[in-house]
Parts: C-alpha cells; sequence; structure tokens
C-alpha cells in the first residue's frame, strides 16, 4: 500500500474566469491507496504504480477509480509532466442515462446491462448540479494539465454544445488563452436533438490545447471529399521556353502569356496514372491514356482510384488511347488539357469525413477508432505516453496501442475496465503474432518497439462507493421510479409521488428527514406527496414523521424500507452465476474444462423461464463472454496467462484449455466473465 504523501501542485494560468457558486482553487493533492488486482503479459509488476518503477520498463496501467484520485495518487507518485499527450471525452452532463446493450454469444437474443448515468456516477448522490459539474471539470483539467509535460504536452477535450462554451472557458483559464491550438468539428450520430423550435444537433467539438508554445503538430493527410475533387485546367500566367508539349504524342501549345505547369517528363508521367487528359473542346470527348478499355474499366473499379473517375458515367464519351491527331468523334483539332490534383490533403479543422462514434463493444458512448486515430496521430508519436481518464469502452488505449505508444487509461465504472482489459488483451495478442512474423527477419536495431503488457490497479477501493450507485440502478429500475435527471434534490417520481433516495450508507435520519422539509419549504407550489426510500430507518424517525403529516395537508411523507418492505424487499435476493468447472493437474500439464455456467440475471433480464431458457439457449457458452487463467494463481494478483476473448459476437469461448504448468503445487485460477460483467473465480 502506498504511504500516503502530499504535494502542491501548479493552479490556474490564465483569464478569462468562469465563476459558479462555491468555486475552489485545487492546491494540493495526495496519494490514495492502489491495489494490483491483474496483470497481462507481465512477470512482475510494481505494488504501486510509480513513474520510477516504470520508467525504464513500462507497463500500460489500466486504472479503476474516481479520475480525480487517481490522478492525484500518480502526481504524487512521479507522473508530474511525464504525459505526452491526453485525449479526454467526459460526461456532457445531459442527465441521459445509457445502457451498456448486450447480446449473447452466438444467438440473436439481446439484454441490456445495468443502466448508467455516468453523471451521477461522478457525484453519486445527487443529480449532477451544474456547479458541481464545473467545478469536477475543472478539478480533472488543472491534474491533467500537471499531468502533461511542460513543454511540448497536448490535451484533446471532446464536448458537446450542452456545455462547450464553459469548458472552453475552463481550459482558457488552466491551459491560458495563448495556448488555445483549434475547435475541431466533428460529427455526431447517437442522438438527433432536433424538434420543431430546434434545429437539429449534428456535430460537437474538440478543443485542443497546449501546455507552451514548443508543441508540435504532425502533418496528417485524409482523402479529399469527391463532392471537393475536380479536373482544371493544366495552364498558369507568363511564357516559358520551349511552351509546347506532347500529349498523346500530339503537339499542343498553351493559349498566348500562358504556359503548361509541368515538364515534359511529368506530364508523361501524369498523362499515364490518368491525372491528366484532353477534352476535345467541341464535342466534349475525353481522351485517357492506355492500350485497352477493359484495363481502363478494371482500374476505375479499384476503390482507391474511383476519386479519378468521378465523372465518368455510362453516358460520357470517352476513348482509350495511346496517340491522337484528330477528335474520334467530331473530327475536330481543338482540345483543352485538363489536370486532376491527387485526392490527398492536408487536414482542417473538419472532421466531419470520419465517423466520431463506434459501436464495436457495446459500450455507450464508444468513439470510433479513426477519430483517435487521427487526433493521436497529430498530437503524438511512437513511444510517446498518452492519457485518458475517461476512458469508456477504452478506444483511446486500443489505438495508442495499435500504434505503438505507451498508455495510461483511467475510469470509475467496472465493465469500462473489463470492456478495455478484454479489448486490449486482443490486439496485444495479435500484436505479438505479427511481433515473432517480422521481427525475426530484423536485426536488432531495427525491431519495433511495442509496449505490450499492462497492468490493472484499483485505486482507493472503488467498489463500496459504486454499490451505492448500482443499488440505486437496481431500485429505480425494481420499484419502477421515473428519473428526473434534472431536479437537483428528488430523484424521480412514483405515480403522483416525489422519489428521494437516501443515501445507501446509513439508516434515514433526522438529519435527512430535515433536509426533506428544508427542500420543500423553498418549494412553495409543490403540492405532491413525498417518498422515502432508504434501506432501513432510525428508530426516532418514524414518529417524527408522523407527527409532520399530522400538520400537512400536502407533502405528506411515507417511506420504503427496502430491508423489510413486504412488496420491494425480494430485490434484495441476488443469484450469482454459477459456473461448473472441471480443473486437472499432471506433473507439468494443467486442464480446465468448462462443464455448465448459468447466470439468474441474464435469464431474470432475456424474461423467458429457466426451462425455456434451456430449450432456446442451446449452449452454455453464450452467456460467457470471456475465460480468463492464471496457471499459478499467488492468491492475490489475477496474472492472465491465457486468455480467450472471442472476437467476433457469434464465436464461443473454447471452453477446453490444456498448458504447461510449473509443478503439481501450482494453483489454478479461472476466472469467467458474463454478458453483463458478472465475474466467478474457480481456485482449484
Ligand atoms: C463518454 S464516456 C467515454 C467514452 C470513451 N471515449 C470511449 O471511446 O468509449 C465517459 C466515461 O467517463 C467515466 N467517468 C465518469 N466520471 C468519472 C470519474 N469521476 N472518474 C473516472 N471516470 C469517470 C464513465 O464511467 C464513462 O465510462
Amino acid at each position: 500500500m502506498a504511504e500516503k504523501k502530499e504535494m502542491k501542485i501548479a493552479e490556474v494560468k490564465g483569464r478569462p474566469m468562469l465563476h459558479w457558486i462555491g468555486k475552489q482553487p485545487l492546491e494540493t493533492v495526495k496519494s490514495f491507496p492502489s491495489q494490483l488486482v491483474e496483470k497481462f503479459n507481465i512477470e512482475e509488476a510494481p505494488q504501486v504504480p510509480t513513474f520510477e518503477s516504470l520508467k525504464n520498463n513500462w507497463t500500460n496501467l489500466l486504472l479503476h477509480g474516481d479520475n480525480r484520485e487517481v490522478l492525484s495518487t500518480l502526481l504524487v507518485n512521479g507522473f508530474q509532466n511525464k504525459v505526452n499527450f491526453v485525449y479526454i471525452d467526459p460526461p456532457f452532463n445531459t442527465g441521459l442515462a445509457y445502457v451498456r446493450k448486450v447480446k449473447l454469444r452466438g444467438t440473436n437474443k439481446k439484454l441490456e446491462g445495468e443502466e448508467m448515468s455516468f453523471d451521477e456516477q461522478i457525484m453519486y448522490e445527487n443529480s449532477f448540479l451544474e456547479s458541481s459539474f464545473l467545478q469536477f471539470m475543472k478539478d480533472v483539467l488543472v491534474l491533467l494539465s500537471n499531468m502533461l509535460n511542460k513543454d511540448t504536452g497536448l490535451i484533446a477535450v471532446r464536448i458537446d454544445y450542452n456545455y462547450s462554451h464553459y469548458i472552453k472557458v475552463i481550459l482558457d483559464e488552466v491551459f491560458s488563452k495563448e495556448n488555445f491550438i483549434n475547435e475541431i468539428t466533428i460529427g455526431r450520430s447517437r442522438e438527433a436533438a432536433g424538434s420543431p423550435s430546434k434545429l437539429e444537433v449534428t456535430t460537437e467539438s474538440i478543443y485542443l490545447y497546449s501546455k507552451s508554445n514548443d508543441y508540435k503538430l504532425n502533418p496528417i493527410f485524409a482523402k479529399r471529399p469527391i463532392s471537393e475533387i475536380a479536373w482544371t485546367g493544366f495552364t498558369m500566367g507568363g511564357d516559358r521556353n520551349p511552351p509546347e508539349r506532347l500529349f498523346f504524342n500530339k503537339k499542343l501549345l498553351p493559349s498566348s502569356g500562358q504556359h503548361f505547369t509541368l515538364k515534359q517528363e511529368k506530364c508523361d508521367k501524369l498523362i499515364k496514372e490518368h491525372f491528366l487528359r484532353l477534352k476535345c473542346k467541341d464535342c466534349g470527348c475525353l481522351y485517357y491514356y492506355g492500350n485497352s478499355e477493359n484495363e481502363f474499366h478494371k482500374q476505375s473499379k479499384k476503390k482507391e482510384n474511383r476519386f479519378k473517375y468521378y465523372d465518368i458515367t455510362s453516358n460520357t464519351e470517352f476513348k482509350v488511347i495511346t496517340d491522337l491527331d484528330k477528335c474520334l468523334n467530331c473530327n475536330t483539332d481543338n482540345f483543352d488539357v485538363e489536370y486532376l490534383g491527387n485526392d490527398d490533403v492536408q487536414i482542417n479543422n473538419n472532421w466531419l469525413d470520419i465517423p466520431s462514434y463506434a459501436t464495436t463493444t457495446g459500450y455507450p458512448t464508444e468513439n470510433s477508432e479513426e477519430l483517435l486515430n487521427r487526433i493521436i496521430r497529430l498530437c503524438a508519436k511512437p513511444g510517446d505516453l498518452i492519457l485518458d481518464c475517461f476512458n469508456g469502452s477504452g478506444t483511446t488505449a486500443a489505438v495508442a496501442q495499435k500504434l505503438k505508444m505507451k498508455w495510461i487509461a483511467c475510469d470509475i465504472n467496472k465493465s469500462s475496465i473489463q470492456t478495455t482489459s478484454n479489448r486490449l488483451q486482443s490486439i496485444i495478442k495479435s500484436q505479438n503474432k505479427i511481433i515473432e512474423k517480422e521481427n525475426s527477419k530484423l536485426a536488432l536495431e531495427e525491431k519495433e518497439v511495442y509496449y505490450n503488457s499492462f497492468v490493472h490497479y484499483k485505486i482507493n477501493d472503488y467498489d463500496l462507493q459504486i454499490q451505492h450507485n448500482e443499488l440505486k440502478e437496481l431500485v429505480y429500475e425494481h420499484i419502477g421510479i421515473k428519473r428526473m435527471p434534472t431536479d437537483s434534490f428528488f430523484d424521480g417520481t412514483l405515480g403522483t409521488e416525489l422519489v428521494k433516495i437516501i443515501p445507501f450508507n446509513h439508516p434515514l435520519s433526522l438529519l435527512d428527514l430535515q433536509l426533506v422539509k428544508t427542500e420543500l419549504e423553498k418549494r412553495k407550489d409543490e403540492t405532491r406527496n413525498i417518498v422515502l426510500v432508504s434501506l432501513g430507518m432510525e428508530v426516532k424517525v418514524k414518529t417524527a414523521i408522523d407527527d409532520y403529516n399530522k400538520l400537512r395537508p400536502v407533502n405528506k411523507i411515507r417511506t420504503i424500507e427496502l430491508r423489510t418492505d413486504k412488496k420491494y424487499g425480494s430485490f434484495f435476493v441476488h443469484k450469482p452465476a454459477q459456473a461448473e468447472v472441471e480443473i486437472t493437474k499432471t506433473k507439468d500439464k494443467g486442464k480446465v474444462i468448462l462443464k455448465d455456467f448459468i447466470s439468474p440475471t441474464i435469464i431474470q433480464r432475456l424474461n423467458i423461464e429457466s426451462k425455456l431458457f434451456q430449450a432456446q439457449i442451446k449452449d452454455f457458452r453464450s452467456q460467457i463472454d470471456v475465460v480468463l487463467i492464471d496457471t499459478d494463481y499467488n492468491g492475490e494478483v489475477f496474472n492472465i496467462c491465457i486468455s480467450d476473448v472471442p472476437e467476433k459476437k457469434k464465436d464461443f469461448v473454447k471452453g477446453e484449455y490444456e498448458f504447461a504448468i510449473k509443478n503439481k503445487d501450482s494453483k489454478i485460477a479461472v476466472k469467467i466473465i458474463d454478458m453483463l460483467g458478472e465475474e466467478v473465480l474457480i481456485i482449484e
């Protein structure tokens, strides 16, 4: 466990400043306890992720925790100024709840995971107040600014219209206005916010800032959209000698006072590549270089060549030739030379040509790899350290890994960590195959450097705090509460009543009751009755509620105590998933066979009887997402030695595994993760 240490950090740099109620500076940070949970493709990992312990032997970091605590811990542990590029895609504070969409493997059976409101994951108890969101974002940005390399560091922040104007002012404050580089416009496909009184919103933004003006952006090229491709003239102003050029062995002269743009050799090359063509000024017939029309058609059908032939349709009059005298169509001698520029152009700030969201993992709000690939290549190079502390499905880590960069990914949500772990295991495994094949042919100094391992730590054991959130989600569903994400105090409605959910870490107390009364005093026009949902209740509260109700014609209070409530109490019975696994060992070999797996939660979510489930779901493996095996489990850290993460959703896990073991005393641990993210650990 890390020693608790504190350190001072650099606060904000510039102006202007945005103000909100309760705005506070963040001046010192401290380190929180780290717990090493899982490791992949690495023998030894440090107990605490310090920069000192990783700098000479890098392993990527997958950190489960609240990003403010994770970043504070990293800063105290030597990561100040060490990150080259940060990409973040924070929750947009829209109040929307997202649902992880899941499909059973090899079937068409869809089910929904837990609803997750990202906003609530930041503020566990209340809905996300504007001032809390702004303070949260400023704290995170100040911490990130301290993580970045002080000279060359760059940060990209994705945000939408709900908060973009505020976030930009906070970025100006934290990084200074002079360090603003660009606003990049990206597409938005998830949800259309159109209505008769409002235009549909089709874009989001990425703000790009630097730490100083010593940064460097790499040139990035993209394909020019077909709509922007056009054949142009091939002459420029001014005379040159000789003025003539040969096209299809025909001598042409530019009009007076003009010259042909390129030399003869270049013209010959461009004619052959179809970047130059002739056009009959009288009938419009086009002339392309070539020996056969068939070959021309073959070339024009290739995807990468489509831009060159964009204006050739079935009605276009054209000829494929090597020599030309007069127009083969109208017998005149009156030609224009046409030139087509390359279809690669250096990108500008309009990125609507690529998708910005993707749906490969089922994790809501997954960003597309195309987007991350472009922004990371723009801002970083192989070997750089990339950080995303709103990791989600792990797109930043996945792309950084593919681009041979180091990465740190952090998220508060367990399913984000699971999804990312699976995604990165697959990528690293396929990279390892390439390395084996290619690097064996290369000399040592030519070998590509990959950072092919990662370690998963829990920072400040987050599960406890998350439980409240998960439980709250279940309560909404179980009782049938309709959420009110925009209300700053009440959580929802139940029929005509207003609902307040009391934090589950304590029974309903007199103080909770007082807070409700104070809130109602502020809402003079509120006539609805109130339901307080809690796990239990302090004894004095019941009498206090009775006394209060006697005096109130409206806003009468009743309670639902989940532990004892007859109607709603059943909700506490969670039947865990169960697995039957056969583990056998000989002197030097281990064998694991999955015999059966059943998840009562999956069956419940599918809303079918368990007998019907067995009839409909032929193979129990359709419930299983991933199987991980530690062939020498030390009882604490799960070392992923075998990972079975089928790439395609229709494929099942193998279910049978044979492997070498050190000796007969090695402990074998098998972790089965089902499609809803529930884990079953079997230790032999
Ligand atoms: C919009 S999603 C990011 C999606 C991601 N860019 C991707 O490609 O999948 C935001 C993420 O931030 C996480 N998050 C919200 N509050 C957080 C906090 N305080 N600390 C860490 N992660 C947080 C949520 O759990 C969610 O996964």
